[in-house]
């Protein structure tokens, strides 16, 4: 396919030193140093992380090169005979396999994101939030950590919607497995020094040790449902009904530990980023929290939210959107080049990695007016910036999110939920963000949860027929 981008000038980053290449500044501080690099150079980049040469665009148009109109070009960076990175971890589940694998698992797993299952799914989300809120009433007027809580409860919401069963008890187990794997997973792949995972290192046995526990919960969740035989119209359930068309044979087990896990953790650790962060954006402009509040006040009258409260909920969605914009949970969208090619004038070898930066394309000058600063109200007049994918929190082209209606649902949704019991304000100086596969706020986001009085319940609402986001 032609490479209909305008030429664009490729710069090689300064400061290579031999051998390393960027890897001493990279490794402290990723995000930094993509954002810092980009700001400095421009929207094509090329710099080298110990033998290995990545190019970091950072324009819209050179990202709808590579991620929809190239897509077939550039492909997932992991190879299931030689497991590296995330796949250490997720194995060859959706997010890491390519190819016919993906195809087939892919149409296996997207009708349970279908919208018409988000209201049920809705309701669940919402019993899950209720929960967790009435958990913090005796810690009222004390500091939380917003992160921690975040991540327990979206993780709590994923067990919930996908596997018809609470992980509550586990959860700050889980929570800790997969921040430790994920990390690994993430150094194993950016710093070539790593040292192989059959070393008898105290961080290789760590991560062993880890991926055990995960895996006991993964196929103790596959072994109960299938020694049930019930039947709960969920993820699980579609997951062990698939069947190939051509073969007729199910997923392997293998397969299925691999899909679970997956889902399990990309769909809880990037809304509880999201979610943090919004709550961080909030507690740090006074005006934009006053509205968020007022709203939720007005729409929901003291009542739960429903699916159908989110059509009226307007500035709230406009509030994690712009949360999305400037803290893209997946700062970074990671390819591998199959063949030689070329993407607006630069060439690219084939094998050459290709990060295409959202964080960068959500702050980029040329496409938004005000880029540092959090302006939720400009989501709700209907602009949009000139070019598509100068805002792509959900990524582009076929491996666009799978729970991007999802999480569209479950964002509002919970801020909703909570900003109606809660009023959180921060309680640190200073919240750094931590690239690690997804941008984290680095040691928690600390908040005092302030009771808000809450209005008189009115009756519930009457259905209003979905024409929004939902419909
Ligand atoms: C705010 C929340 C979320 C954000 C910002 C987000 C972001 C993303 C991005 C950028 C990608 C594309 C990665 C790439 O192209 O390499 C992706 C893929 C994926 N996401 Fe999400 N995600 C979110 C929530 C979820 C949820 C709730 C689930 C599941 C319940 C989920 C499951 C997945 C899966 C399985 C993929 C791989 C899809 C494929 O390659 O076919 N995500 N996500």
């Amino acid at each position: 396919m032609p490479d209909s981008v305008p030429p664009f000038t490729l710069v090689d980053v300064p400061g290579a030193v031999p051998l390393l290449g960027h890897l001493g500044a990279f490794k402290k501080q990723p995000l930094e140093m993509l954002s810092a690099w980009w700001r400095q150079h421009g929207d094509a980049l090329r710099f080298r992380l110990g033998p290995k040469t990545f190019y970091l665009f950072s324009h819209p148009d050179l990202a709808e090169e590579i991620l929809v109109k190239q897509s077939d070009r550039f492909v997932k960076v992991y190879n299931p005979r030689r497991p590296h990175g995330l796949a250490l971890v997720l194995g060859n589940g959706l997010v890491t396999s390519s190819g016919e694998i993906w195809k087939r698992h892919r149409r296996v797993i997207q009708p349970i994101f279908h919208r018409s299952r988000m209201a049920a799914m809705a309701d669940r989300m919402a019993q899950v939030g209720e929960q967790r809120v009435a958990a913090w009433k005796d810690r009222e007027g004390s500091t939380i950590d917003i992160a921690a809580e975040m991540m327990q409860l979206a993780l709590e919401v994923i067990s919930q919607t996908m596997f018809t069963t609470s992980m509550a008890q586990h959860i700050e187990r889980i929570s800790h497995a997969l921040r430790v794997s994920i990390k690994y997973a993430f150094d194993s792949f950016s710093n070539p020094l790593f040292l192989p995972l059959w070393m008898p290192t105290a961080r290789n046995r760590e991560f062993h040790s880890e991926m055990r526990f995960m895996d006991g919960l993964m196929y103790g969740l596959l072994t109960e449902r299938r020694r049930s035989g019930a039947h709960y119209d969920d993820l699980l359930d579609l997951l062990l009904q698939a069947r190939d068309e051509e073969t007729g044979e199910g997923l392997s087990d293998q397969e299925l530990r691999d899909e679970a896990l997956t889902i399990f953790a990309a769909g809880h650790e990037t809304t509880a980023n999201a979610l943090s962060w919004t709550w961080y954006l909030l507690a740090t402009h006074p005006e934009a929290k006053a509205r968020f509040h007022e709203e939720v006040d007005r729409v929901l009258q003291g009542r739960t939210p429903t699916a159908d409260d989110l059509q009226h909920l307007p500035y709230t969605r406009a509030v994690f959107d712009e949360s999305l914009r400037l803290y893209p949970p997946a700062p970074a969208v990671h390819r591998k080049a199959a063949t030689n090619t070329t993407v607006g004038g630069v060439s690219l070898p084939e094998g050459a990695f290709v990060l295409v930066g959202t964080y960068n394309l959500h702050r980029h000058p040329d496409f938004w007016p005000n880029p540092e600063q959090f302006q939720p109200e400009q989501w709700l007049n209907g602009e949009r910036p000139s070019s598509r994918y100068a805002y792509m929190p959900f990524g582009a082209g076929p491996r666009t999110c799978v729970g991007l209606h999802f999480a569209s649902v479950e964002g509002p949704l919970l801020l909703a939920l909570i900003g109606r019991h809660y009023d959180l304000n921060l309680a640190q100086d200073k919240v750094e963000a931590h690239l690690m596969v997804t941008l984290r706020p680095k040691d928690g986001i600390l908040m005092t949860l302030q009771p808000r009085k809450m209005p008189v319940a009115s009756p519930a609402r009457l259905p209003v027929p979905n024409t929004g986001e939902l419909s």
